[in-house]
């Protein structure tokens, strides 16, 4: 597997069948049914919702630091046996104060595997656009006395209804504290919310975008800021975001000259990991080993690690192939 950056996986969405089930006898949570095959045949969606549905029920059993901890570690564990050198990792802080858990948990526990993490590693907090720009802006305003524990902010869960222009003051206070700022958008909504990422949000990477090449000026203008889009292909066959594999539009963003890289999103419930996702567009999509380097160093460019480290990753994807 080549060197590769991950920096569009949610935590959450790593927690793998067995886990769940675990976790849910240790807390005493109640499940549809602890059966993990069983469990996993629930995993056909229709829709964006139609996930979050089942995600945010099944984050019912993450309950203590200890849980957070496992969670992330099991991850982390697994990205760097996939060749992942650099990961960061959204979080979703309002699901979990929903359930009762505090933040200091949270952070706790998601801090204490990243200490001890085989790879680079670091956090995004995303807010859930769903609940609202008042709810992200208290979100933020309680995350801020553990403002050194997270690099950057992200916008996730139902897209369509809720722009990104909604959340501009909180992303300018983000601004204002020094986070790095990403946000979904053109996943399940048009173009029209990337353009509304980029010119009210002013965001440093788009999470999904694939909607983007619907708008030429749009494509030209993400080409001329190399502006970073994290495209995860196994999530938008799973969502319906696209009929098959076959049909997606990775191979034309790469053509139009994108800085475009390869992701998992929830990898415990669409079907594999960010290896599995690189070898799925290999097959599927008949990318080439070039093209497979050009996705990997794309995501070591649009990295949050420091310069020098980024370059030193690229160097040793470069000496991967002599
Ligand atoms: N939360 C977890 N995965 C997500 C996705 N693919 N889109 C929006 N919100 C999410
Ligand atoms: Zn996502």
């Amino acid at each position: 597997m080549l060197p590769t950056a991950e920096l569009h996986v949610h935590v959450e969405g790593t927690l793998e069948p067995e886990l769940l089930v675990r976790l849910a006898a240790r807390n005493d949570v109640a499940l549809p049914t602890t059966d993990v095959a069983a469990l996993r045949a629930r995993y056909r969606f229709t829709s964006l919702q139609s996930f979050l549905d089942i995600y945010y029920a099944n984050l019912a059993v993450l309950r203590t630091a200890e849980d957070f901890h496992e969670l992330a570690g099991a991850y982390l564990a697994r990205a760097a046996a996939a060749g992942v050198r650099r990961a960061e990792l959204f979080f979703d802080p309002q699901t979990h104060l929903r359930n009762g858990v505090p933040l200091a948990a949270v952070f706790d526990g998601l801090g204490a595997a990243l200490a001890e993490s085989p790879i680079s590693a670091d956090l995004i907090l995303c807010f859930l656009r769903d609940l609202g720009p008042e709810a992200a802006e208290e979100t933020l305003r309680a995350a801020l006395p553990f403002r050194e524990r997270f690099i950057g902010v992200g916008l996730d869960s139902a897209e369509v209804g809720f722009p990104p222009s909604l959340f501009r003051d909180v992303y300018r206070m983000a601004a204002a504290e020094g986070l790095h700022r990403v946000a979904h958008a053109g996943e399940e909504a048009g173009p029209d919310y990337v353009w509304e990422a980029l010119d009210v949000l002013e965001v440093e990477r788009i999470d999904h975008g694939i909607r983007a090449m619907e708008d030429g000026n749009l494509v030209r203008r993400l080409r001329a800021e190399r502006m970073p889009l994290t495209v995860c292909p196994l999530s938008n066959v799973s969502l319906r975001a696209v009929d098959t594999l076959a049909d997606h539009v990775l191979p034309a963003m790469l053509d139009e000259g994108l800085v475009v890289c390869v992701n998992s999103d929830d990898p415990a419930y669409f079907g594999g990991y960010v290896d599995d996702n690189y070898r799925a567009v290999a097959r599927e999509l008949g990318l080439d080993d070039a093209a497979l380097r050009t996705l990997a160093t794309n995501s070591f460019d649009a990295c949050f690690a420091p310069p020098e480290q980024r370059e030193r990753w690229k160097a040793e994807l470069s000496g991967e192939a002599n």
